[in-house]
């Protein structure tokens, strides 16, 4: 199994990558910490919360994260509703999250001696954090994998994707330090979650599942599609459980080494990632760019999660 710390906005898509986190067979959920970003800190919180309790696995500890960027900014974004989460009405909420200590010693509680990877599908404030105050830890840690960055359109700004935009200087601080310690760091950037939007089909696979937990994704889901469709696009991407996907099977993923660096200058293309996919600069890589994924097996092992979470 693989050990997994998700860092997350519970937001929509974020919702999908905690349900394939918790149900995915190969995966062994230690916790989850929360974060500022689709919405306020308070409500990514108790998203999280009420997703975990409806589904019954109120074993995972939740941790409050940050509530404001390195810088104390928190960017905003019309995704997900005032809430962050379509229709937690439907949900039940029957613990709390953990409000107290330090993030770095729940991790060590949880995951002991344990190898683990992260996964971080929201602003990246949490783990700049953990790793500049805790540098011990990194020898702990297999990889990172993060949902954020774009080489092209941004969906924020016209060149910044959210995650990133919301804390560039973090993204940067994770780049930095990866490198100089030899960590493993995969981007999983809007480039190819755009290449994993829920269409029609997908949509019938979850409304044939037919229980009350499925009726309820798909009712967000479509909620968060009619929300893309007043901005972007026909069908939803839905980008963060792709992140979580690669910790479990990255076989199904062709990756490249690329130097990447994030604009904290301009002000025109603040958050930017930019990636130097033909290497013109010359520069020694700083992360694992993922061009590819089989996006027929992600559908089938994310519909298989909501199946699983849906008996619970
Ligand atoms: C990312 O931003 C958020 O709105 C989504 O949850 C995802 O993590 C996509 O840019
Ligand atoms: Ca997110």
């Amino acid at each position: 199994k693989v050990n997994i710390w998700l860092d997350c906005d519970v937001g929509n898509d974020d919702a999908m990558a905690v349900l394939l986190s918790l149900f995915h067979p190969k995966s062994n959920l230690l916790g989850i910490s929360t974060c500022f970003g689709n919405t306020s800190l308070e409500n990514c919180t108790n998203n999280t919360i009420r997703l975990l309790s409806t589904v019954g696995r109120t074993d995972v500890p939740v941790y409050k994260g940050a509530e404001f960027s390195l810088k104390s900014t928190r960017a905003t974004t019309k995704m997900h509703g005032n809430q962050g989460l379509y229709s937690t009405d439907k949900l039940i909420s029957s613990f709390e999250p953990i409000t107290e200590g330090d993030l770095y010693d729940l991790i060590k509680k949880t995951a002991e001696d344990k190898q683990f990877v992260i996964v971080i599908t929201g602003p990246q404030t949490n783990i700049a954090k953990l790793l500049r105050d805790h540098e011990d830890i990194i020898s702990q840690i297999k990889e990172i994998v993060f949902m954020g960055g774009t080489s092209g359109f941004g969906n924020v700004t016209p060149n910044s994707e959210y995650n990133i935009y919301s804390d560039p200087e973090a993204a940067q601080f994770i780049i930095d330090t990866c490198k100089q310690h030899k960590l493993k760091l995969v981007m999983i950037s809007l480039d190819l979650t755009y290449t994993c939007q829920l269409l029609e089909p997908l949509q019938q696979r979850i409304k044939n599942i037919n229980t009350k937990f499925s009726d309820w994704c798909l009712e967000m889901l479509k909620e968060y599609q009619a929300a893309y469709k007043a901005q972007e696009f026909d069908y939803p991407p839905i980008h963060d459980p792709v992140a979580v996907f690669y910790a479990l099977h990255p076989e199904m993923y062709i990756l490249k080494p690329v130097y990447c660096a994030v604009d904290c200058e301009s002000k025109l293309c603040y958050g930017r990632t930019v990636i130097d996919k033909k290497g013109v600069y010359g520069l020694e890589p700083t992360i694992q760019y993922a061009r590819k994924v089989i996006v027929n097996e992600f559908w089938n092992h994310m519909i298989q999660a909501i199946q699983v979470a849906a008996k619970n």
